[in-house]
Order: C-alpha cells, then sequence, then structure tokens
C-alpha cells in the first residue's frame, strides 16, 4: 500500500477534466501535488499543462506514474471503458494498476458498478473508493464541495488529504457502493424538486401572475428552497447556461431507475419527471443547464415565462 508519509512528493493521476473535472484538478495542482492528467479530448488538458501538470497518453500510462488516481467522467460506461477497458480504449487503467494505487471515483456511478470496479482493481493489490460529490461547477472550483465516500475507512484516511483539497466536508457514507447510493438520493429528490418548480411556475404564469411575483412569493414563503434560489431567476431570464447539464441529470435518473429495479421498489415520482427530462432531450436541449426542463413545461403549456 501507499507510503502516506511522502504523498506530498508523489503524483496523483487525475482523468476527466470536464465542467467538474477541470476545477477539481486546478485545485489539487494549487494545493502542491504534482500532477498527471489524461482527458479522452486531449485539448482540454491544455490548461493544466500550463500551470504544470504532466499530460499522459492514456490511462495505463496515469497508473503507472501515479499513486492515488482520481477519475471524474460522466457516468459508468465511460467509467467502465476507461478502467477496464474496450474497443476505443486499448491501454486501460486496471493495466497500470499495483499495490501502490488507490483509485478514486468521483463520478456519479451505479452502485452495483462501482462495486465491480472496486474488486477489480483488489484483484491487482490496488484499493478504490466511490466518491461522487454534491455540489456544482462553484463550490467545485472554490474547493467546497460536500464528497460522499463508500469504501474502507483505512483507505479514505490514506487519501483524505487530497480529497480536502476539493471539498469542504468528506463523509464516509459506509461499504463501497455507499457513496453512489447517498449521491442518487439526493439527485432524484434534486431532479423532482427542480421540475416540480419548474412546473408549478409555469401554471402560475399562465394563471396570469407576473414571474416575479411568483418568485418572490417563493422566495418569502415557507417554500423556498436551494431550487427557488438559484435557478428561479434564471427561468425568468431564459438563463440556461449549464453548470449541470439536462443529459447528466437523465442519466442520474437512469441510474436511479436502475438500482431501484435492482432493489425491487418503485420510484414513480421519479419516474415520471424522468419522462419530461427525456422530451426535453428530445428537443435537443441535453447541453444546457437542467434547470432547462422549464421549457417543457413551457412548451406542453403553450406559454413563455421568459419574456426574452
Ligand atoms: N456538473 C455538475 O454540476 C455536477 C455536480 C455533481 C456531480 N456531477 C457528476 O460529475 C461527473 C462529471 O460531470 P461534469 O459536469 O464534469 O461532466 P462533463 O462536463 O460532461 O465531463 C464529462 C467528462 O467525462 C469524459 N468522458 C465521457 N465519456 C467518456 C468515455 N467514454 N471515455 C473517456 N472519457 C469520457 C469527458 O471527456 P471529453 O472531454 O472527451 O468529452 C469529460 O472529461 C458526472 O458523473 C456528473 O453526474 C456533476
Amino acid at each position: 500500500m501507499i507510503d502516506m508519509s511522502s504523498l506530498k512528493e508523489k503524483t496523483i493521476g487525475f482523468i476527466g477534466l470536464g465542467n467538474m473535472g477541470l476545477p477539481m484538478a486546478k485545485n489539487i495542482l494549487k494545493a502542491g501535488y504534482p500532477l498527471m492528467v489524461w482527458n479522452r479530448t486531449i485539448q482540454r488538458t491544455d490548461e493544466l499543462k500550463q500551470l504544470g501538470a504532466k499530460v499522459a497518453s492514456n490511462p495505463k500510462e496515469i497508473a503507472e506514474n501515479t499513486s492515488v488516481i482520481i477519475t471524474m467522467l460522466f457516468g459508468p460506461s465511460a467509467v467502465e471503458e476507461v478502467v477496464l477497458g474496450s474497443r476505443n480504449n486499448s491501454f486501460p487503467l486496471i493495466e497500470g494498476i499495483t499495490s501502490d494505487n488507490i483509485l478514486v471515483d468521483m463520478t456519479t456511478n451505479l452502485p452495483e458498478i462501482t462495486r465491480d470496479i472496486a474488486k477489480a482493481i483488489r484483484d491487482e493489490g490496488g484499493d478504490m473508493l466511490d466518491a461522487p460529490v454534491s455540489g456544482s461547477v462553484k463550490p467545485a472550483t472554490e474547493g467546497l464541495l460536500t464528497i460522499l465516500v463508500g469504501g474502507k475507512k483505512e483507505t479514505l484516511s490514506q487519501v483524505k488529504p487530497i480529497l480536502e483539497t476539493m471539498g469542504k466536508k468528506v463523509i464516509l457514507i459506509g461499504d463501497n457502493g455507499a457513496g453512489c447510493s447517498m449521491k442518487l438520493t439526493l439527485n432524484i429528490h434534486l431532479a423532482t424538486l427542480m421540475a416540480s418548480f419548474a412546473e408549478s411556475f409555469t401554471f402560475g404564469v399562465k394563471l396570469g401572475l407576473d414571474p416575479k411575483t411568483i418568485l418572490d412569493v417563493f422566495n418569502n414563503s415557507a417554500l423556498k428552497t436551494y431550487i427557488s434560489e438559484t435557478k428561479g431567476q434564471k427561468l425568468i431570464d431564459g438563463d440556461w447556461s449549464s453548470a449541470f447539464s439536462l443529459s447528466l441529470m437523465t442519466k442520474d435518473l437512469d441510474l436511479a431507475t436502475e438500482a431501484a429495479r435492482g432493489i425491487k421498489i418503485p420510484i414513480p415520482i421519479s419516474g415520471a419527471t424522468k419522462e419530461v427530462y427525456y422530451a426535453c432531450m428530445a428537443n435537443g436541449k441535453g447541453d444546457l443547464d437542467f434547470s432547462a426542463i422549464a421549457t417543457q413545461f413551457e412548451k406542453m403549456g403553450n406559454v413563455r415565462i421568459s419574456k426574452s
């Protein structure tokens, strides 16, 4: 297992430099850890290279040259491709994994898949934590994420200083898979809350209420929420600039549906909501922020919230 006393001298690996991964990787570098990165679209490594990070030519090279490896990818199939390999990736991480490596997958993933990957990593002598995050691009940039960890306590204590460069709170939820279970538990609420807010907002506008009045009342009532406070004005402005994309939220609802099937429970509110997210995707809105679900309610109700 890796020697913690010299962790600062050991290079950290980072794979997946998207909206979240790039600011998170920058925070690791800023804290003084040497960094080696890889991203499928190589141009996304340019900024970190300029800041002093090394750039690997494939995931295997990351495993061979680093101790702790962070992955922050779109979802399960991307993680499987990067870690275990595929037709598109013939140099997967697993081929370089030894007892010197700890993989920390921060992707919002399916608990079952994360457990399978943890087993594959352990078979090579290493260890793995699932560590998805609560918080979007702003907290990622400011190093203020909440990190939800599944795995062994001893393994977490080895990598905690690195996680603390990205998050204000690191919570051990349980064994492998528990971090992802917690994240999906949060996100089905976030998805349905956003949709419910957008539906009631559209309803109020169609009844003839002024959007500004609706928002003001929401935010001064018992129904003030994170969504009404952070997304309400964006609905009025028609500002769908993406922090957390609609396609990522739809992916999380798919993961939750699969997890629910596995434990044989219904999640009917999430199920109905997922169909509206899918309708919005079908209308080409997948790359917009997930709050753009409001455009689907506008379309269904033949009404506009935004005057722009
Ligand atoms: N955005 C948020 O606010 C937020 C908040 C909490 C949690 N999350 C979760 O964090 C994760 C990352 O989110 P994000 O917003 O950073 O997503 P993103 O901007 O879409 O970035 C996705 C990353 O995954 C890579 N990728 C996708 N498919 C791949 C494949 N088959 N092989 C290799 N690399 C692949 C992309 O590479 P390319 O550059 O080549 O496309 C990119 O680096 C997701 O699981 C998301 O659910 C996001």
